[in-house]
């Protein structure tokens, strides 16, 4: 339907810098880890979509921006009335702001509103928010439900995870896993690849996702399975280390309290490995990749691609 068409698209600029990634010790410190300009870069290779990305005026990642898109630069205040100015003309808002500020899309919604935005992408990426777990858990959590809740004629939302590059407490360099209690809490996984793709097949198909949360997941798995996998293909023997969840769960929290950002990372972390905070889609709800088209993936094969990721001799092409 012509009336349907996302043509102007307007994304909320996505880090490249990853140097918080190391201090996590995610599984690729030289360039998995957040979604970065992936959704980006997808957006700018859909012929459709004419792409512009807003950014802060204190933005370092401003140069890394591909020509091919257009930029709009704003002060980082996000006055709402330069929001409402700068998302004038656009068909969709794809917000990809960092974690700790979903709670500003309040504003960004309302902006996208008066501006007559027709679909808004929140800054989703995660387990499912919607349950009193995920929230009591986490901040980070309970401010994406609430941005849900606020309300928006003809939004969508995605809701998937990457595998090995976020979070699952891996920590390549050291051959250690951090499981989560026994590490044995199942949680779904999409690749980034597939988030991106996602996205995209989203947008070119507004009216069959309008108004819903999309699950996605490549495949479930546990941080046992994926150390396994790991240790299965590589001959070599990881570490194991774990944290208990009743004493973490209360020392992040009042970590959290006293603003160190990084206890927020932990109380996320443990939300996407315990198993028991509304990541594990398969057996609860609608899992979408058939219907999106996306890539077919399997744990093999992820792990395969890491480890080639990290130069891990044998892997690497
Ligand atoms: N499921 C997963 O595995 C996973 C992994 C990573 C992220 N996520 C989710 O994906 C979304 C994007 O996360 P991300 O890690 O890609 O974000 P990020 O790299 O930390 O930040 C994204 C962008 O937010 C903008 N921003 C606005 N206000 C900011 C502030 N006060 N401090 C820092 N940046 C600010 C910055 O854009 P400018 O500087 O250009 O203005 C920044 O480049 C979040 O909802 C996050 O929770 C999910």
């Amino acid at each position: 339907m012509e009336n349907d068409l996302m043509k102007n698209i307007i994304i909320i600029r996505v880090s490249e810098d990853l140097s918080y990634l190391t201090k996590l010790g995610w599984f690729n410190e030289q360039g998995g880890g957040s979604l970065r300009s992936i959704l980006l870069r997808s957006l700018l290779s859909e012929p459709t979509f004419k792409v512009t990305v807003l950014t802060r005026e204190s933005s370092k990642a401003r140069g890394s921006i591909p020509s091919t898109a257009s930029v709009i630069t704003i002060a980082d205040s996000y006055l709402l009335e330069n929001l409402i100015k700068a998302f004038k003309g656009q068909d969709a808002v794809v917000n990809a702001i960092t974690s700790f500020s979903v709670a500003e899309q309040h504003k960004f919604i309302d902006a996208a509103i008066a501006a007559g935005v027709r679909h808004y992408v929140p800054s989703e990426y995660a387990l499912d928010n919607n349950t009193p777990e995920a929230q009591e858990l986490s901040p980070v959590f309970k401010d994406k439900a609430t941005v849900q809740q606020h309300g928006y004629t003809d939004s969508w939302l995605i809701v998937p995870r990457s595998p090995r590059n976020s979070f699952p407490g891996l920590h390549y360099p050291s051959r250690i896993i951090t499981f989560t209690d026994d590490g044995e809490g199942s949680f779904s996984t999409t690749t980034l690849d597939n988030t991106a793709l996602a996205l995209n097949r989203v947008l070119l198909n507004p009216s069959t996702t309008a108004n819903q949360i999309i699950f996605t997941s490549d495949f479930a798995t546990t941080q046992k399975e994926l150390v396994e996998t790991i240790e299965r293909l590589t001959g070599e023997k990881w570490e194991r280390k774990s944290i208990s969840t009743n004493e973490a769960i209360p020392a992040l929290k009042k970590r959290w309290e006293n603003g160190e950002a990084y206890a927020g990372y932990g109380l996320i972390n443990i939300g996407f490995t315990k198993g028991t905070y509304s990541g594990h889609f398969e057996p609860v709800g609608q899992v979408r990749n058939k219907e999106l088209g996306l890539l077919k993936k399997n744990l093999e094969q992820v792990v395969k691609e890491a480890l080639a990721e990290v130069g891990h001799p044998g892997f690497c092409s």
